[in-house]
């Protein structure tokens, strides 16, 4: 059986690295017929070897077999230009499955090519859904789970989604979160990393002041979703909030993503960063880097999904600047750590002094969160009846 999998950007390379382990462990305990043939393509979405490569490196997943090399662009040039190379990689290496992962570009460009050459499509993470259009994460979603073959969804609320969409029965299979995967498998090496190093080797060319005393509790922020980063108005509430009152309960680590840059130095609010001194600029972070950051903050501020599910798990108290969210499991009413607060200061000020007064949280593992998701993926698509 040939497999081609996908990854396009950032939070894909966590989910394919244990995908890949996974191929390996099932060729080595199976025999010469059962063996799968793996084809790893990169589209080439995130290019910068902070964003890309060194997530290559630091979780062993071998150098892509083919990079389509799409690089920065709007969404239909990026989807549309995925589109064309992939279908030449789909029509030139016949695969019998293409698995593609979470929701970006590259997902929903290679889904549609895939079906469109009559290959079978499975989605690792299917059936998230914020019920927001206007996130592009959601688009994504909504195509791929409604062309996929095999839907391997993260949780029971997921799989219910799809159920009440109508996906059929037999093409929906609970199989847990492939992110943990990675997580437990990188855990030990990221929890022996020391804060001060990481701060040291990664600080921002942008930081410009002092570093401070990070030797008590601190809070990670990171922020890159459009909603929050694209209107200077919105980005600036933000900042403030973070510069005149999170900062001053405690210091903050920020690894800045290349979008949030961008519109920072536009807009001059980087000077507002730099100028408070409690506020450390770093550069996207390696995933051990952001995993120990996590495991000690006392609160992450955050609009990113892969990040809520991170804090879950480790029991960080997450402040999720977000108005709705595609992983309501992770959320404290579901027994999770996380709290919606949008990007209104006064109920990100509410969230924020609540977790202040009380101590980091209980950890939560949602049920199949359990490190072996890879595994249960690629016995799903081996033993798959269409
Ligand atoms: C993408 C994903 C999002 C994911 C995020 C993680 C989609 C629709 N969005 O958003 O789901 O959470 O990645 O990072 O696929 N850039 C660089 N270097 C890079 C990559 C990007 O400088 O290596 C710059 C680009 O010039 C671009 C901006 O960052 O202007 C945004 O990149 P893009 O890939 O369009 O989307 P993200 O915001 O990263």
């Amino acid at each position: 059986m040939k497999i081609v999998s996908v990854v396009g950007a950032r939070p894909n390379f966590m989910k394919i690295a244990p995908f890949i382990r996974a191929i390996g462990k099932w060729n080595r305990e199976h025999g010469n017929e059962q063996q799968l043939e793996h084809i790893l393509v990169h589209t080439g979405q995130h290019y910068d070897d902070k964003m890309s490569e060194q997530f290559f490196t630091s979780l062993n997943i071998p150098p892509a077999d083919i990079n389509l090399g799409i690089g920065s662009g709007s969404h239909a040039e990026q989807v549309g230009k995925t589109m064309i190379e992939f279908e030449k990689v789909v029509k030139q290496h016949k695969p019998d499955w293409v698995v593609v992962v979470g929701d970006v570009n590259a997902t929903c460009a290679c889904s549609i090519t895939a079906k469109k050459e009559c290959i079978k499509l499975a989605h690792i993470e299917a059936g998230l859904r914020s019920r927001d259009m206007a996130m592009p994460e959601e688009i994504n979603r909504l195509v791929t789970d409604r062309l996929a073959d095999l839907l391997l969804t993260p949780d029971e609320l997921s799989s219910a989604n799809l159920l009440q969409e109508g996906a059929p029965e037999k093409s929906v299979k609970f199989v847990g979160n492939i992110m943990i995967d990675t997580l437990e498998e990188q855990r030990a090496k990221a929890a022996a990393l020391s804060i001060t190093d990481i701060i040291k080797n990664n600080l921002h060319p942008g930081h410009t002041q002092p570093i401070p005393e990070i030797s008590g509790d601190f809070g990670v922020v990171t922020l890159h979703r459009p909603s929050n980063v694209d209107h200077q108005e919105t980005l600036a509430e933000i900042t403030g909030f973070l510069v005149n009152e999170a900062a001053t309960a405690l210091p903050l680590l920020w690894p800045i993503h290349p979008r949030t840059l961008k519109q920072m130095q536009t807009s001059g609010l980087i000077d507002q960063v730099n100028n408070c001194g409690r506020i450390v600029l770093l550069q996207p972070l390696g995933y051990h880097d952001l995993l120990k950051l996590n495991m000690e903050a006392r609160i992450m501020l955050s609009d990113s999904g892969g990040l809520q599910e991170e804090c879950c798990v480790l029991g960080t108290p997450c402040l999720i600047l977000r108005e709705n969210t595609e992983r309501p499991v992770t959320l404290v009413k579901n027994g999770g750590v996380g709290v919606l607060v949008g990007n209104d200061v006064a109920k990100i000020r509410r969230s924020f002094n609540t977790i202040m007064d009380a101590g980091r949280l209980a950890s939560f593992r949602p049920e199949l969160w359990d490190g072996h998701t890879a595994e249960r993926c690629v016995k799903e698509i081996v033993e798959y009846v269409g």
